[in-house]
């Protein structure tokens, strides 16, 4: 699909959103008066996933023009090529397919010519296969030795989703077996990564797509360098560097040039983007920690999420209705973020993940047919886990002069359950937990009125400061529990609802080009900053000065 992306602004949808967003003044308190059905009519299932929009900004025909929206600048036809696999990532002419990842064994799929789904399958048992090897101890380091820690080196797409999912389900590890990451080329993260770790226990997972990235071939190179230092005297050092070190890459023959066993390597494919990628064999620090049988319920999770995405009518489909509730928030109404608050501390690493994914994926200035772009697009995703937010930045939500839509996320059940037996009898921390998050939605939406703060008392000089003007919209997600399959749930949704966003604003939501000049001048900075007088004659003035502080004061 490389036709011309229509213009959002050209469209008839357009003009009317625009109408509705100049001077749109949101009215909570009175929207929820209004109308007593309002929570029921704005309540959405996706599997598992409830979600409640009724504090959102959705209220009169909103929604209608947002699908029209939609509808006009043709989201759902995009949707099914993408599904499809044809070619919706034109600056990289590739399908994009993590969609195909998740489809059952019995599902086919053919793109150009080749039935995706059971190659994906192929490497999943195998995947499978070797995950169970490891967890049963039938896999050894090469002194006979079990293998106890794993150890991922990746960035970025190779690395954030495998670090958020096993925080995200560490109720579901296997005793016994820790999982450690490595992504950053500061060397103090490998250096802390490997203190305390038995080189005879350790294995090492190499997971990069392109197995050309900076940062993970240089932290492979100081592992392998440790491995074989650490390692008994008597170790078979020829036979080390196969038995703990395995790879997950689109380029396999770049994995045995780096002097890993092909037959310990992974595959995936072009058409899996790095953002979307934990679902593949990048996972597979994931299949370890929490087995096969596990990994294949995310997959389910996922699956389910597409499923909905592709066949639920418009006005339930969730991420279609997020992904314009976000357009309408951030290029309509000016938001430049958008908060992501998990009332779960397993999902501490969920803000980062999304980072990736999000601004990855539609920070962008060009549409994918090169033209520029009519409209602001991606905006700025960030967040803590609830309750520590609230005692750190919630203030500038709360009263701030920004508007800042947040998705607040929060579970039935907690994965650890317990009481605090305090003066006052016995308490589910859990229910304090939520208690915490039902109070900081309600304050947001609906916040506390003049009249209310004076009725408290309080001096007519402090009642402005402890004023809350409500109406920071708001959309809550609630799920039974964070299982496998309620996380594969998430990450698709939050997925598409990235999508939906790149597919109205017109752009590749697919590809990252914003990062490879970064990644160009490194490789040119390096020698300069080792000192090479003529690479630090190419640098600019200000390089060359920082270069020339670093050289100095370098102890
Ligand atoms: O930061 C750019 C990027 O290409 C990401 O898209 C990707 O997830 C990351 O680098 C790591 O790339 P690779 O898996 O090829 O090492």
């Amino acid at each position: 699909m490389t036709d011309r992306p229509v213009d959002p602004t050209s469209t008839p949808a357009w003009a009317e959103l625009s109408a509705l967003a100049d001077g749109f003044a949101p009215d909570l308190r009175g929207w929820f008066d209004a109308d007593p059905e309002r929570v029921t009519a704005l309540a959405r299932t996706a599997g598992d996933l409830h979600v409640d929009l009724s504090r959102t900004f959705l209220h009169g025909d909103l929604l209608e023009h947002l699908l029209s929206l939609a509808e006009q600048t043709r989201v759902l036809e995009r949707r099914d090529a993408m599904f499809a696999g044809a070619h919706v990532n034109p600056t990289e002419d590739r399908a994009v397919l993590h969609t195909a990842l998740r489809l059952p064994a019995d599902a086919s799929l053919e793109v150009d010519g080749q039935d995706v789904v059971r190659d994906v399958h192929e490497v999943l048992q195998r995947l499978y296969a070797f995950a169970d090897q490891v967890r049963s101890g039938e896999w050894t380091g090469v002194t006979g030795r079990r293998i106890e820690t794993v150890v991922n080196i990746g960035i970025g797409g190779s690395d954030l989703g495998p670090v958020m999912a096993y925080e995200a389900l560490a109720p579901y590890r296997q005793d016994g077996l820790t999982c450690r990451f490595i992504s950053n080329i500061d060397p103090t993260d490998a250096a802390q990564s490997l203190e305390g770790l038995d080189p005879e226990t350790t294995l090492f997972i190499v997971s990069s797509k392109t197995f050309g990235t900076l940062e993970t071939l240089t932290n492979a190179r100081l592992c392998r360098a440790w491995l074989l230092e650490h390692l008994p005297a008597d170790a078979d050092r020829d036979a080390a560097v196969a038995q703990h070190f395995v790879a997950v890459s689109t380029a396999l023959d770049k994995v045995a040039d780096f002097g890993i066993d092909p037959d310990n390597a992974f595959g995936f494919w072009d058409w899996v983007g790095g953002r979307y990628s934990m679902d593949s064999a990048i996972g597979l620090s994931i299949v370890v920690a929490i087995g096969p049988e596990r990994f294949a319920e995310m997959l389910a999770g996922f699956h389910t999420i597409d499923e909905h995405f592709r066949t639920a009518a418009p006005a339930a489909n969730v991420p279609l209705v997020l992904g314009l509730l976000n357009v309408w928030y951030g290029t309509f109404l000016g938001a430049q973020t958008h908060a992501v608050l998990p009332y779960a501390q397993q999902l501490h690493r969920f803000p980062a993940y999304l980072q990736q994914l999000t601004m990855e994926s539609n920070g962008k200035s060009v549409r994918w047919d090169g033209s520029p772009v009519t409209t602001d697009t991606g905006e700025v995703f960030w967040g803590e886990p609830g309750t520590n937010g609230q005692h750190a930045f919630y203030q500038l939500i709360h009263q701030g002069t920004r508007l800042i839509p947040a998705d607040f996320i929060a579970f039935a059940t907690p994965a650890y359950p317990l009481v605090d037996s305090g003066p006052d009898g016995d308490t589910d921390v859990h229910e304090l937990f939520l208690a915490n998050f039902l109070a900081q939605t309600r304050a947001l939406a609906f916040g506390k009125t003049a009249d209310e703060v004076r009725a408290e008392g309080i001096d007519d000089d402090l009642v402005s400061a402890r004023t809350f003007p409500g109406n920071r919209p708001t959309t809550s997600i609630m799920a039974p529990a964070l299982t496998p399959s309620v996380l594969g749930q998430l990450v698709a949704l939050y997925e598409h609802t990235t999508f939906v966003q790149g597919a109205v604003w017109g752009i590749d939501s697919f590809d990252q080009w914003g990062v490879e000049l970064g990644k160009q001048l490194a490789q040119k900075v390096t020698p300069a900053v080792a000192g090479d007088p003529s690479a630090i004659d190419e640098q600019d003035p200000a390089t060359r000065a920082l270069i020339a502080y670093y050289r100095e004061h370098r102890s």
